[in-house]
This record gives C-alpha cells, structure tokens and sequence, in this order.
C-alpha cells in the first residue's frame, strides 16, 4: 500500500495522467516519465502499423518473455493503447483470445478504435481495475503486463487477483519498474512521479515476496541485462525495469 495517499487517490490521480495522454495520442509519457523505450525486437515492432507500434507506454517486451503458443487466452493488465494485445493476438492465432483490462476510458477507446482498424477478432477490451479483474477464475493462461502494476497503489491484491484469474500451471510475464531499496518519501508522495511509473515502484524482494505470498511459484526477476545477483552493482534506490517471471501451480 502507499504509505500517505490515499489508494482511491492515487487511481484517479493516475487515471487522470493517462487519460491526458489519451487524448493528446503522445507517443510516450512525457519527458519526465518511466523508461519507455519498449525494446521490441524489430519483427515485433513492425508487426502492426507505426502509429500503434509507437503508442507504447511501457518499459519492455511482454510479448518475447511470456512465450506464447497458439490457442492461448492471455490477460493484458493496463493495455493501454492495446499494443501488447494485438502482438499477443498474432501469437495466439484464431484459436486463441486476448483481453485487455484498463481502467481509463480513454484508453479503452483508443484500444478499441485501433482494434476495429486492423480488424482483429480474438481481441477484447475490457473496462476494469487489475486490482479486480474483470475475468473469470481461471479463465487465463497467460497474464502479461507492460509497466502497470507499478502504478497499483494495492500490489497485494493485484497479484492475488492475477492468480484467481490464471488456471492451476497457468504463467505471468511482466515488464514493471521496481527499485533496488526504498524510495525516499518525497517521491513516494509525489502524484507526478506515481504517474511518471517511478513512485509506486516496488522494492524488487518485496516484488517477489509478494507473488509468493499470493502463491506464485518459480518467480523470477531479471533486468533487462542481467540477472538480478547483479543488482549490487545499481545504486540504491534508482528505479528500473525488470522482466518477471512467475507460476500458479
Ligand atoms: C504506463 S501505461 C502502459 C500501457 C500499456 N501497457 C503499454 O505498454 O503501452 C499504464 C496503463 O495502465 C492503466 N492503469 C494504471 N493503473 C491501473 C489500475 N489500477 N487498473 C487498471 N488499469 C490501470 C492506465 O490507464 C494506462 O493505460
């Protein structure tokens, strides 16, 4: 939980920070923002049309970690401009479906507005909080996400959802911000910096004990570079990305 605000504050605060870039359609975060080179391998990148591919608000590729076999469900925690669910869409195939779970309707209009455009059908946006999905128990086989669960003011829960929604072997692969120690308050208080995917980042053993507490097993965080024994050579404190890996059993 945050330590000050107040969660309902935080979602609206954040709802408010993405619905903004929404409707300007910006094709980032701003300058102030979370790392948001996405670093989609370019047969990736290019798999749907610019536009879309450069409406990308999160720090890394779901898409390559989560290994995604046709005629899966997968589950899109904060799809945004649905991008990551469009490149799942393509992974699953006509067998497969897609659900993207955002709770700023302009997002979702957006997401839709893209999926009518490229006429995809295994797609499907879905309005809601990833604190409380809204899917069915067990109705996922894969749960990705794309630096969102950062900005849950209740982790906790998220992650307790994300297992009620995943089948008994059923995976998550996931993208987030986190840090390497704690942040000081003032960022932590900061509504810029919740928005920015910087103030609600989790410590990274916190993360994982969290996915463990939930009942995840085989959990796994790595950098983007490097696995996590060599965090020692981070500074405190300096949030980045990492790819994590986890199992319902
Ligand atoms: C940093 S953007 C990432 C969007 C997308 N995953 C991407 O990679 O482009 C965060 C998205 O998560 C949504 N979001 C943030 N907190 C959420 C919550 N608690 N429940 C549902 N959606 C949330 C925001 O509305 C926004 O669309």
């Amino acid at each position: 939980m945050s330590d000050v605000i107040a969660p309902d504050e935080i979602r609206t605060s954040v709802r408010e920070h993405y619905a903004g870039i929404a409707r300007k359609a910006s094709s980032c975060c701003g300058p102030s923002a979370c790392d948001c080179n996405a670093n989609y391998p370019d047969q990736l990148a290019h798999a749907v049309p610019a536009d879309i591919a450069n409406f990308s608000l999160g720090c890394g590729d779901p898409i390559t970690l989560a290994s995604l076999q046709p005629g899966e469900t997968v589950v899109d925690l904060g799809s945004g401009g649905g991008l990551d669910c469009f490149l799942a869409a393509q992974r699953v195939g006509a067998r497969g479906r897609v659900i993207g779970v955002d709770m700023t309707p302009e997002m979702l209009a957006k997401a839709r507005g893209n999926a009518a455009r490229l006429g995809v059908t295994n797609v499907e946006f879905r309005e809601g909080f990833i604190e409380h999905l809204p899917v069915a128990d067990g109705e996922a086989d894969v749960v990705i996400s794309n630096c969102v669960i950062n900005l849950s003011p209740d982790k906790p829960q998220v992650f307790r959802d994300v297992y009620r929604a995943l089948r008994a072997g059923g995976r998550i692969a996931v993208s987030d911000i986190v840090t390497n120690g704690e942040l000081p308050p003032a960022v932590r208080q900061s509504m810029a910096a919740w928005g920015a995917c910087v103030a609600g980042a989790l410590d990274v053993q916190d993360y994982i004990g969290g996915l463990q507490a939930a009942g995840f097993v085989a959990v796994k965080v790595e950098t983007k570079e490097k696995l996590i024994a060599g965090l020692s050579r981070l500074p405190m404190h300096a949030p980045f990305s990492a790819i994590i890996t986890a199992r319902k059993p």
